[in-house]
């Protein structure tokens, strides 16, 4: 199989997160500084040296500004300030000033969708009096001819995404949960307001936003019954249980609506360059089945680039991973954001190799041939470690999916782990109990651990993003990307990457002649003899995932 793409973005006129890594912080798990069990702003301040000794261009910290918590900060009471769990505007300032002191751009994570239902906002809304301008700030609707919901929509965390407010007899709308009621973005006032809380951060002097559901922000102005998906209730995928219930409909209203493209057009035009001088860096999330949606949001004078969801359902196989590439590049032209793993998301270790030594091989295998498409590569704390998702008890769960709509299995909790810092009761994270439990030990153990071994897993992820950065100015925007059984070629200029994703070790001579970098984790046998000459040249990067040295 081969495949050419050739991408969007001209050459020479690269801005700076298009082939960037761009490291999230969830912030509640990152560190903690002050002994509260949850992380905070102190606490990446205590650990920028992590971050700039792996080499990542950017970091995205998840929300910190006040919040009442249902969501963990995806609840937002006030978009402009700092909630004291997190620290305060000077804790922020200091990221701000360290980070760009090592030149590591900072990206805020703004929620415009929806708020908390503690916001002055929302608060001013239940007063249904037909002056109140603040009622139409949110989406509040008569009942339906029997006293129910308004319509079919559904939550995204489960029941329905209608709740009733006796006192004024109307419904509001929210796709999350009750806390979180969203907003009417048809209405100018949001959009002003939100002109508003952009530029209030932009002048603290972040580089960008990452933009949280994005593809959510307007909905269909008749609000009409979205219709059963088309592959809904089959005997094998019967919509079981409330969180699941909302695949069950196809999300034809309630989503994705033209619309919202026009306003990331007018938020681009109209936001103000950042205090370096540059275009804000606008990364949308849109979680969409279909590429050729996605790049709606990313076609040029919108958002500059935006979450692809495609490689959390591909397995450890050469053709899975070239398709799954395929399918996303065609249509978006090397303007995504690539990632295996965020605070949503099972671990790339855990998904694809089990708990085992074997999947953090695998994930830094993956992220090798991912990081070197065009595009920024959005690396998730923990990721670097080869981390492993956490196996919560029901009793341990803090995510509204298991706490609020029952459902363990598929709660987030098992991404959220703190971060293990080092070898001591506590991982170094907090002096006393972590609001979530710790998760596994990565198998080449904590950050300290693995600072101390050359070979560890972070030791190859701070190689391989070095010689990213190395060889990244001035690629062509075009990837040929060939695969041979198991073994994946990805050639972008003079780069070439090869990732095995076979059980069989393989021998570097038949494949690369020379090789700048090699990442693996120990020699595969029938490479004993490898001589100099075959690391010296700069133009290969070799990948090896060697599973018959791991036990396979
Ligand atoms: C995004 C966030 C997620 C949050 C949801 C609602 O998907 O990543 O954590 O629960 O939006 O704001």
């Amino acid at each position: 199989m081969k495949t050419l793409f050739s991408c969007g973005l001209s050459q020479g006129a690269e801005p700076w997160w298009s082939d960037a890594v761009i490291y999230e912080i969830y912030l509640r798990s990152f560190a903690d500084s002050d002994g509260d069990g949850i992380g905070d702003l102190a606490g990446v301040n205590d650990h920028l040296d992590h971050l700039v000794e792996l080499g990542v261009d950017a970091i995205w910290l998840t929300p910190f500004f006040p919040s009442p918590g249902y969501d963990h900060g995806y609840d937002v009471s006030d978009f402009t300030a700092v909630d004291p769990v997190f620290g305060n505007a000077a804790s922020f300032e200091s990221i701000i000033q360290s980070a760009h002191s090592h030149d590591i751009r900072v990206l805020v994570d703004v929620v415009p969708n929806h708020t908390s239902n503690q916001h002055p906002w929302f608060l001013a809304s239940l007063d249904r009096h037909p002056n109140n301008v603040y009622r139409d700030y949110y989406l509040w609707r008569d009942p339906a001819a029997d006293g129910g919901p308004p319509n079919n929509w559904r939550s995204n965390f489960g029941g329905s995404a209608w709740t009733l407010d006796a006192e004024s007899g109307q419904y509001y709308h929210h796709s999350y949960l009750p806390e979180q009621p969203d907003l009417n973005w048809r209405n100018e006032h949001v959009y002003d307001e939100w002109v508003r809380i952009l530029k209030f951060w932009l002048r603290k002097g972040v580089d960008g936003f990452r933009i949280d559901v994005a593809h959510n922000l307007v909905k269909h102005a008749e609000f009409p019954d979205n219709p059963p998906a088309k592959n809904s209730g089959t005997e094998d995928n019967l919509p079981v249980g409330r969180v699941r219930e909302a695949r069950g409909l196809e999300r034809l209203y309630d989503i994705d609506q033209d619309e919202v493209i026009e306003i990331y057009r007018r938020l681009r035009a109209e936001l103000p360059t950042t205090s370096a001088g540059e275009s804000p860096f606008l990364l949308g999330e849109t979680v969409l089945e279909s590429p050729e949606r996605v790049a709606r949001y990313i076609a040029s004078g919108r958002l500059d680039s935006a979450m692809w969801f495609g490689t959390q359902s591909m397995h450890f196989d050469a053709d899975d991973l070239a398709n799954a590439i395929e399918v996303a590049m065609r249509p978006t032209g090397g303007r995504l954001a690539w990632f295996l793993s965020n605070h949503d998301r099972s671990r790339p270790a855990s998904r694809l190799g089990g708990q085992s030594e074997r999947g953090a091989d695998r994930a830094l295998a993956t992220a090798a041939v991912i990081l070197t498409m065009p595009g920024p590569y959005l690396l998730y704390q923990g990721e670097e470690l080869g981390a492993m998702d956490l196996e919560v008890y029901a009793a341990d769960s803090k995510d509204p999916i298991a706490v609020r709509a029952g459902e363990t299995d598929m709660a987030r909790d098992r991404a959220r782990a703190p971060m293990p810092w080092a070898d001591v009761p506590g991982r170094g994270f907090s002096s006393n109990p972590s609001w979530l439990p710790h998760g596994p030990l990565p198998p080449a153990g904590s950050v300290a651990a693995q600072q101390r071994n050359v070979d560890s897993h972070l030791h190859r992820w701070r190689r391989l993003i070095a010689t990213w950065g190395r060889y990244r100015p001035g690629l062509p925007r075009e990837v040929a990307i060939t695969t041979n059984g198991p073994v994946l070629s990805v050639r972008r200029g003079t780069l070439h990457v090869i990732g095995n994703f076979g059980k069989e070790p393989m021998s570097i001579a038949d494949h690369v002649e020379r090789a700048a970098v090699v990442i693996w984790r120990s020699l595969p046998s029938d490479a004993a003899n490898l001589s100099p000459e075959h690391v010296r040249a700069e133009e290969v990067v070799w990948l090896y995932c060697n599973e018959q040295e791991n036990g396979q």
